[in-house]
Parts: C-alpha cells; sequence; structure tokens
C-alpha cells in the first residue's frame, strides 16, 4: 500500500478511530441503557467489560487491517492464506460488514431525529419545559414522515461521504471536529451539574449495587461496550487498514477507549441532573431521553437556542463519522470485487439501508404493536447485532488472534515491550474470550 493510502500523521487515525466509537453510542444511547437498566450496576460491568474485552479487541482488530491493509474481509483472508488456515476466516468479515449494514438501518434513524433537533426552538415563555419536549418527541416519533425525511437525509450524507472515500471524505474533518465535541460536552455537563441534580446523579452512577446485577444487564452491558467501542464488526479493522506503518497500537487504542468511555459518562453527568431535577422526566424514559431531556436543559439556559443548536450539530457530526465508518467494510469489500465502482455500491447499499430504516421507523408507530419475541422490530435489530452479532464478531476475533495465528505474529506486530505483550496475550487467551463465552450462558441460562 503506498503511503497516500495511509492517514497523514499518527492523530488522524486516533481522531477517525474515536470518531468512529464517539457517536450516538455514548451520547444518546449509554446514559438511556444505564437509565433503563438500574444506573451503577451497569455503569460498573460496563467498564469491566471496556478494559477486559473491549480493549483487547480493539486491538486485535487493528492488528488484523494493518497487516492485512483491505476490507476486513480481504485482510482476514489474506491472513488466513498465509498462515494456512481455513479460509471460512472471511466470512467473520462477511458477518461483519452485514452487521453495519443492519446498524446502521436503524442508527440512521436516530441520527435524523438528531439532525431535526437542530432546528427545533421551543417557543418562549413555556410554563413547563419538560411537559412540552416531552409531547414533543412523542409527537415527532408518531410522525412516519417526518422521520423518514431525517432519515433519508441523514442516509444520503453518509452516502456521499462514503462514496467520496473515508481517506479524502473525513481525514480532515475529525481534526477539528472531535475537539470541539469533546469541549462542549464537558461544558453542557459541567453546566448541568450546577443547574441539576448532581448529587443524585453521582449515587446513581457510581454507587455500586451489586445486588442490580442480573443476566440481562449483564448482557446488555457488554453488548453495549462493543457498540460503543465500534468493535466486533469490522469498523476499526477497516480503518486499521489505513494506519501509519510506525504508528503503536497499544497507545493507539488505550487512547480510543479513554476519550470513549469519557465521552460516554461525560453524556451521563449532562443529562441525568435534569432529569433527577425535574419530576415530570424519567430515567427509563429509553431511546427519547436525550431528546426529552438536553432541550429542557437548554431551555433555562441563557442563549440555549444557540447552544441547543450547536450541541445537536455536533451530536449529528460524532454520528455522522461513525455511520460511515458502518458502512465502509462493506463497501470497501465490494470495491475489492472491482466489478462496481464505489458509487454505485453506495447507492445500492444505500438504498438496500434506507428499506431497512423504514421498518425501524414504522416499530415507533404504525407497527409498534408488531413483537417478534415480545420485541418490536427496532428493538429486535438492536438485541440481535449488539448482543448477539457484535460479541460473536469480536469472539472470533478473539480466537484467531488468541489461538490460531501463533504467537510470533502478535509478537512481531503489536511492537509491545515483552511483558506488556505477555499480559496482552494471557487477557486475550483466556480473560477476553472467557469472558465473553460466560456472559453468553449467563445469558442464555
Ligand atoms: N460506536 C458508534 C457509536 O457509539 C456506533 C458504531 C458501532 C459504529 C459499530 C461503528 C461500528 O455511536
Amino acid at each position: 500500500m503506498s503511503a497516500s493510502k495511509t492517514w497523514q500523521g499518527n492523530s488522524t487515525f486516533i481522531l477517525a478511530a474515536a470518531g468512529s466509537a464517539v457517536g450516538l453510542g455514548n451520547i444518546w444511547k449509554f446514559p438511556y441503557m444505564v437509565g433503563s437498566n438500574g444506573g451503577s450496576a451497569f455503569v460498573l460491568i460496563y467498564l469491566i467489560c471496556i478494559l477486559a474485552i473491549g480493549l483487547p479487541v480493539m486491538a486485535s482488530e487493528i492488528l488484523i487491517g494493518k497487516y492485512g491493509r483491505k476490507s476486513p474481509v480481504n485482510s482476514l483472508k489474506k491472513i488466513s492464506q498465509e498462515y494456512e488456515l481455513s479460509h471460512s476466516w472471511r466470512y467473520l468479515g462477511i458477518l461483519g460488514a452485514l452487521a453495519g449494514v443492519i446498524i446502521l438501518s436503524y442508527y440512521s434513524v436516530f441520527a435524523g431525529m438528531a439532525f431535526s433537533y437542530i432546528f427545533n426552538s421551543f417557543p418562549p415563555g413555556l410554563e413547563n419545559p419538560s411537559n412540552y419536549s416531552s409531547k414533543y418527541f412523542s409527537d415527532f416519533s408518531s410522525s412516519p414522515g417526518k422521520l423518514i425525511f431525517w432519515h433519508t437525509l441523514f442516509l444520503v450524507s453518509t452516502c456521499l461521504i462514503v462514496g467520496f472515500g473515508v481517506i479524502k471524505g473525513i481525514g480532515k474533518s475529525v481534526n477539528f471536529l472531535m475537539p470541539f465535541l469533546f469541549i462542549f460536552i464537558i461544558l453542557i455537563s459541567i453546566y448541568s451539574s450546577y443547574v441539576g441534580d448532581l448529587k443524585t446523579t453521582l449515587r446513581f452512577l457510581f454507587s455500586p449495587d451489586f445486588s442490580a446485577i442480573t443476566p440481562k444487564i449483564v448482557l446488555s452491558a457488554m453488548g453495549q461496550a462493543f457498540f460503543s467501542l465500534s468493535i466486533g464488526m469490522g469498523a476499526i479493522m477497516a480503518y486499521g487498514a489505513y494506519m501509519p506503518e510506525k504508528q503503536l497500537i497499544g497507545k493507539t487504542v488505550l487512547t480510543i477507549i479513554f476519550l470513549d468511555t469519557f465521552v460516554a459518562i461525560a453524556a451521563g453527568i449532562a443529562i441525568f441532573p435534569i432529569v433527577f431535577s425535574n419530576s415530570s422526566l424519567n430515567v427509563t424514559a429509553g431511546p427519547g431521553l436525550l431528546f426529552e431531556t438536553l432541550p429542557v436543559a437548554f431551555y433555562s439556559l441563557p442563549y440555549g437556542n444557540f447552544f441547543s443548536i450547536i450541541f445537536f450539530l455536533l451530536i449529528s457530526i460524532a454520528a455522522l463519522s461513525s455511520s460511515i465508518s458502518l458502512l465502509e467494510p462493506f463497501t470497501a469489500w465490494m470495491e475489492e470485487m472491482k466489478k462496481y465502482s464505489r458509487s454505485i455500491i453506495v447507492i445500492f447499499l444505500g438504498s438496500l439501508i434506507w428499506f431497512l430504516g423504514l421498518a425501524s421507523i414504522f416499530s415507533f408507530n404504525i407497527w409498534s404493536d408488531l413483537k417478534f419475541f415480545g420485541l418490536n422490530f427496532l428493538e429486535l435489530l438492536d438485541y440481535l447485532t449488539n448482543n448477539l452479532m457484535l460479541p460473536a464478531g469480536g469472539f472470533l476475533v478473539v480466537l484467531l488472534i488468541g489461538w490460531f495465528l501463533p504467537y510470533d505474529f502478535v509478537k512481531q506486530n503489536l511492537n509491545l515491550k515483552e511483558i506488556y505483550l505477555k499480559v496482552f496475550y494471557f487477557f486475550l487467551r483466556y480473560v477476553c474470550s472467557g469472558s465473553i463465552v460466560l456472559i453468553f450462558l449467563y445469558s442464555i441460562f
């Protein structure tokens, strides 16, 4: 691969990977999952999963991508050929590419909502802004037409960027976007803590209540860790292919994980104080939590409308830098088949995803009574991808690096000090693969 096909400078890779990781998963999903899963117990298991599972899986994915220098499917193919392993390893790449497309179908719906909130300003002089906010959200989500409009807009933007190519499309924009997002989310959480109920929030998030831990919480926390770090489906693997040769994987992974977790916790601290200080808002609101709470905070803030616009703009861009990484693995793979141009592939995939997204949109309104195993269509896709496909993908990555490839492969390509290398390898082989299996078994029985 020529130098022009890697990202310029170490920080661009970190920012692009962090751009993939930091998105709706942190700002929208993490707080509502914490809220619906009882608070601190979820946070604790989540943090453990990030360190024990997320870290080794992410490093392994980058390792595969950086070594293969191709789309996940073909990097896996290359490695399995070179090391005389079964050709079936490329199905791991295909599973991931599919998971990305499925996730994008509903991700785009929520990202579209965030998009629309840029233009949503509350009328002045409201007596009860939190009531108004809840009603606004429920009216919005019961209107298929509006949701389709914003879903379309978001998906088209994603396809345009991916169509131009990941390096050109995002290399530059993440450089200024990500730092801005970090600063802003910190400012909002300081403001919320100041005007809202910080004490209850901190207790809710951090005082561990072991008795509240259930199999469902453990599985959801693991699924959320995979989702939030963009691992288990090849997004980070696909980006690894563009990593500068000299860049160190270990340090990079630590930085990405730190940034991702930091933003998730900061989002919690931005949202919960407002919820706890408003009796008409509820922590268990589910997917509407972000959209119902933060506009209330902005409403009471001087220049609130302005801040609201900036905030939802930032979320939309963060979502965009994640959504492109959901589409990239499938696109890169099809492009390597050399039958169709990148633009044709993106139009084809985009249309497919758009249709699939309609089903998620309808599960808010006209299909809300349609249930499969007690879940509506959107919840089913969410469960299928986050709780099954991503962990299964991550597990296979761990098997490949930890058990099927020789130790020397890791040693030569990871560039770690001997002692760190040993610890990493031990974690990968036993702790990480073991805990994924245990969590699966625990949640089934
Ligand atoms: N990690 C992204 C987020 O938190 C979502 C994502 C999942 C992106 C899987 C790529 C792959 O919003």
